[in-house]
Parts: C-alpha cells; sequence; structure tokens
C-alpha cells in the first residue's frame, strides 16, 4: 500500500488540489461577499469532510436528512430552522448581529413558530384567542438605551398553550392563539392578557427529532413567551422572557436561554386583576422592559 503524500493541513495532495480548484472556480463572482462566503465555506466543508473521513453512506444520509428536512417544512413548520436552532447556529448568528448594549436587552433565537401578519389588537385586550391555559397578564415599557419611552413601537408575541404547542401546530385550528401584535402607548407601556406558557419538547417527529434521538438529547424547551420589538431608528429586537424556576432552565435544547431574559410570573389567588375582572381562577401576571438599542449603534 502506497501512502499519498499530504499537505500541511492533513490533506492528501490530490484532494488539496480538487479543494484549491473548487475554490478557484468562484474567483469570478461578481458579488465580493458571495464570493467570501462561498469560499470560506467550501474551505470547511472540505476540511471538515477530511476530517471525519466521511463515507459514501453518511454522505447518502445527510443528503436524505437534509431533503427530509425540507419536505418536512411548510408554512406551518420549518424543520430547516429546527436543525439551526439545535446546532447552536442560530444562536451564534444571533450573538453575531445583535452585540447588544450593555443597556439594550439581549436577543435571542426567533424559532420555527413566528408568523408574519399576526392579528392586530390594542393595549389591554385578550390575545389569547382561546388557548388552553391559566390566565397571565402582561405588562411593562418599551424604553430607549437613555432611558426614555418609544412610543408607537411594533411588539409581536407569540407563546405556547397549556400543551406547550403553538396554534400554528394544531392542523384543524383556523385562527391565530396566543399570537398579536400591538403597539406600545405615549408613554412606551404595552400591556395584554393571555395564558401561561410551559415548557415544551420541540418538534421531534421528523428529522430533527431523528438527530436528537440518537444523539440521546433531550428535546425541553424551558417555557417563555416569544416578543419580537420594533421602532423606526431601533435596531429590531427579537427575544424570549422565560419563566423563572422552571425546571429546564439550563438546559435549553435550541441553546437560547439567556439569565437576562428569566422573569418571575407572579401567581395571584383568584380576584380581581389587572384588567378589572374578578377571576374565579388563579391567574398570573409577569413585567417586563424592552430596551432597544439606536439601530447600527453597536
Ligand atoms: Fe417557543
Amino acid at each position: 500500500m502506497t501512502t499519498q503524500p499530504s499537505d500541511p493541513a492533513g490533506l492528501p495532495t490530490a484532494d488539496r488540489t480538487l479543494t484549491d480548484r473548487v475554490l478557484a472556480s468562484f474567483d469570478a463572482t461578481p458579488s465580493p461577499r458571495l464570493r467570501a462566503v462561498m469560499q470560506s465555506l467550501v474551505s470547511h466543508l472540505h476540511a471538515f469532510a477530511s476530517d471525519v473521513r466521511l463515507t459514501e453512506e453518511e454522505w447518502a444520509a445527510a443528503v436524505s436528512f437534509l431533503t427530509r428536512a425540507g419536505q418536512i417544512s411548510d408554512d406551518r413548520r420549518q424543520e430547516l430552522i429546527l436543525l439551526s436552532d439545535v446546532l447552536g447556529l442560530s444562536m451564534l448568528v444571533v450573538g453575531i448581529n445583535h452585540p447588544a448594549s450593555a443597556a439594550a436587552t439581549d436577543s435571542t433565537v426567533v424559532g420555527p413558530f413566528f408568523v408574519e401578519n399576526a392579528p392586530e389588537f390594542a393595549n389591554g385586550d385578550d390575545i389569547s384567542g382561546g388557548a388552553a391555559g391559566e390566565p397571565c397578564f402582561y405588562s411593562g415599557r418599551v424604553l430607549s438605551a437613555a432611558g426614555t419611552p418609544i412610543a408607537g413601537a411594533r411588539i409581536e408575541v407569540w407563546h405556547s398553550d397549556d400543551e406547550g404547542n403553538y396554534d400554528v401546530q394544531y392542523a384543524q385550528l383556523d385562527g391565530a392563539q396566543g399570537r398579536g401584535r400591538l403597539r406600545s402607548e405615549a408613554d412606551g407601556r404595552y400591556r395584554f392578557s393571555s395564558v401561561l406558557p410551559v415548557p415544551y419538547p420541540i418538534p421531534h417527529d421528523g428529522p430533527v427529532g431523528e438527530l436528537l434521538d440518537a444523539a440521546k438529547r433531550d428535546s425541553m424547551r424551558p417555557a417563555h413567551v416569544h416578543f419580537r420589538v420594533s421602532a423606526p431608528g431601533f435596531a429590531t429586537l427579537t427575544t424570549h422572557v422565560f419563566v423563572a424556576g422552571d425546571p429546564y432552565l439550563g438546559s435549553d435544547a435550541v441553546f437560547g436561554e439567556k439569565d437576562s431574559l428569566v422573569r418571575t410570573f407572579v401567581r395571584h389567588d383568584p380576584g380581581p386583576a389587572p384588567d378589572g375582572r374578578v377571576l374565579g381562577t388563579a391567574f398570573f401576571t409577569m413585567a417586563f422592559d424592552f430596551v432597544l438599542d439606536v439601530a447600527d449603534s453597536v
């Protein structure tokens, strides 16, 4: 058996030549950014395949995995975002692109359940849409990093019901549940009611679930509410508020958790609620101020 000569990077010379040829094939790409991205991708992809000595069976399995991830995705489910999430790629990209100032609210993953053009609500409305769960009243302010109120900020919110499901996971459900859009008032305040979110497993009936099973990884996310907050002149904030005391804090399947985003959801006995009603069941309140950086300030 003869051994192939290797270059300092450890690649056989024949493979190194192949890599160089593929890199050169992108030399004439008009967009400098596309050229840089593709050449870096090729370099890392070739180095990765060489590093693990990728077999043809593994290559075919990867192709099948990605094909099935695409086929199971539609306008209500996004398996490829989920894949990015469980690989930590989503949080890496968030960190690269949203290095919040010390004063601003931290960002986290958007996740696979965001829907554009959710129903519009006024402050004080119930956005649950009939979602099952314990009543919860949400309030707070939208502020600049300097502490001044931001009026008219767009607040988009979405969360699970008490089964841990989002509305889009119910095939028969037409309307939105636990999902809506509202705007901050003149003093930056917002308020709405809905239900208390619970911890939930990320969808594991598809290729990503197979991967988690194969790796003996937990699929649970700690209970949280998603928010996207935007206002002219400010950097759009995509974040969660996590429920303090949740047993899955510290082991988020998609690595989206941050200590700064954990809040106490206060339990109240039956009685007068923040919206003026007298509730016959226990309810919760949560307060969170969103602090936005000025656009391109960091
Ligand atoms: Fe979520």
